[in-house]
């Protein structure tokens, strides 16, 4: 059992921050101790297998980001991240777990694919990894999956208001899983878009002949965001159910899911890094077919509404409690460019496993958010709220030896070249200059990037079984 010491490190949890030692024994956080202190008079320095030198650096629990979609089949392709590059890459950027959507499609058999997301998942990661569940249309046997997926660790399940005949489950349908979510403790999460509103915009767009990536986002408006937010908090009220609301990016949404939290409702939001920082105008109004680069769902919103503004706030606030990414990237050539000359046809998602950290370190460096804000909003409650908590979002004994080491004086360039390690023929992200950089990754104690260098294998990462969440009111 290989021990590690990393010394002389600012350790940041959600709580605070301390000058610390943290002792790694095999696969655990053994102790966190003051700078050069002693175990019980025993020299640790001299008994341990690696040293590392972090003074002057940044000791963080390893990202969680709670919402990705490897090699999702969607809009007639593949997300183009396996789970081998997308882990991988989700390590370069200092992310040690990711919880990803096993996807049912109607008529499928929920707990048929769940295994072939195992089948998927298994010998191939870098990190730690976990499923939530998409019900697509909600069957008895789909309630009787749900039970089923407690007990193995799936405690957290996605409904989608859109998408007609893809993912879209209809209000009862939605009412059903969340009363069996309720009693059985189960996390429900909604994607919320009023897909009917949607898809009439959509027909009637093509039909006047906007065809560009543009028009994607005006035909997904804020109203039909914030509409079916409401209506998913509604149905959340009457059956008890705890619900999160995935990549929330209207500001109107962020108001009703703040008004239930003032009602003292367990719902929960979350944004994702694209929502922060691109906008309707500058990314999807890029000229020609280029704006399909960032063609995703909810839609980037327009700069001139506040949205991004209201966005940061909310996460000081709380009232949007975490960051995911949403991962679901696609290829310009043979992918996104399906989409040419038909908007509707672009498949959906954007690709920034590998950056999340990163991009939400700016948010301390140009004082939207505080140190340990940046670490609970990316690990500590993407770990409570789905039930991986104590093992995984804190450096403390006992917890999982993930543990991200971050250089505030490093500097890191997105996109050029793709430098990044996603499989992406394009960085969503190019031309980013962060000031930051993630030095070195420890996956369970294990060092698996070393400034600039990949040094673990696929496989590495194990099926993370969760629990109930913990950040219930
Ligand atoms: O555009 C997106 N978000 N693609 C992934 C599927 C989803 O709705 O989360
Ligand atoms: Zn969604
Ligand atoms: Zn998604
Ligand atoms: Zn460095």
């Amino acid at each position: 059992m290989m021990k590690t010491l990393i010394k002389n490190g600012t350790v940041v949890n959600a709580t605070g921050t301390a000058t610390a030692d943290v002792l790694i024994d095999g696969e655990t956080i053994a102790a966190v101790l003051a700078p050069g202190s002693t175990l019980l008079g025993f020299d640790i320095e001299r008994n341990v297998d690696t040293v590392i030198d972090a003074a002057g650096k940044y000791v963080i629990p390893g990202g969680i980001d709670a919402h990705t979609h490897m090699e999702m089949p969607f809009g007639g392709t593949f997300a183009s991240d396996t789970f081998e590059t997308g882990t991988r890459a989700a390590a370069w950027g200092g992310t040690t777990s990711i919880v990803d959507f096993v996807v049912q499609y109607p008529e499928e058999s929920v707990i048929d694919r769940y295994q072939a997301w195992h089948e998927k998942a298994a010998g191939n990661c870098a990190i730690d990894y976990g499923f939530h569940q998409i019900l697509s249309d909600v069957q008895d046997s789909s309630l009787t999956a749900m039970d089923e997926l407690m007990n193995e660790g799936v405690t957290s399940f996605k409904l989608f208001m859109a998408y007609k005949g893809v993912f879209l489950s209809d209000d009862g349908q939605i009412l059903r899983a969340f009363q069996r979510g309720a009693e059985n403790g189960a996390m429900m999460m909604m994607h919320a878009e009023n897909g009917a509103m949607i898809d009439v915009l959509v027909k009637q767009a093509l039909e006047a002949g906007n065809t560009s990536p543009y028009h994607h986002g005006i035909t997904r408006p804020w109203q039909a965001e914030e509409e079916a937010t409401h209506r998913a908090i509604m149905i959340a009220d009457l059956t008890g159910a705890p619900l999160y609301v995935v990549h929330v990016s209207a500001k109107q949404a962020v108001a009703q899911i703040a008004a239930a939290r003032d009602r003292g409702l367990n719902i929960f939001g979350e944004t994702c890094p694209q929502y922060l920082y691109l906008s309707l105008e500058d990314q999807l109004g890029a000229e020609g077919f280029e704006g399909a680069k960032w063609v995703c769902s909810t839609p980037l919103r327009s700069k001139h509404e506040g949205h991004q503004h209201h966005m940061w706030q909310s996460l000081r606030t709380n009232d949007i409690q975490m960051v995911s990414t949403d991962h679901c990237p696609f290829c310009m050539k043979d992918q996104k460019d399906m989409g040419i000359g038909d908007f509707s046809k672009i498949p959906n998602g954007i690709g920034s496993v590998e950056h999340r950290m990163d991009l939400m370190y700016q948010g301390v460096v140009t004082g939207q958010i505080s140190l340990p804000r940046w670490v609970e909003l990316t690990s500590t409650t993407p770990a409570r709220m789905f039930g991986m908590y104590g093992r995984k979002g804190v450096i403390q004994p006992g917890a999982d030896g993930d543990v991200v080491i971050y250089d505030p004086n490093g500097h890191t360039s997105i996109g050029l070249n793709k430098t990044h390690h996603m499989n992406m023929d394009y960085s969503a992200w190019e031309g980013f200059e962060i000031d930051g950089h993630v030095d070195t990754v420890l996956s369970r104690g294990r060092v698996i990037v070393d400034d600039k260098q990949y040094i673990g294998s696929k496989g590495d990462g194990r099926y993370i079984k969760r629990g109930l969440s913990q950040y219930l009111i």
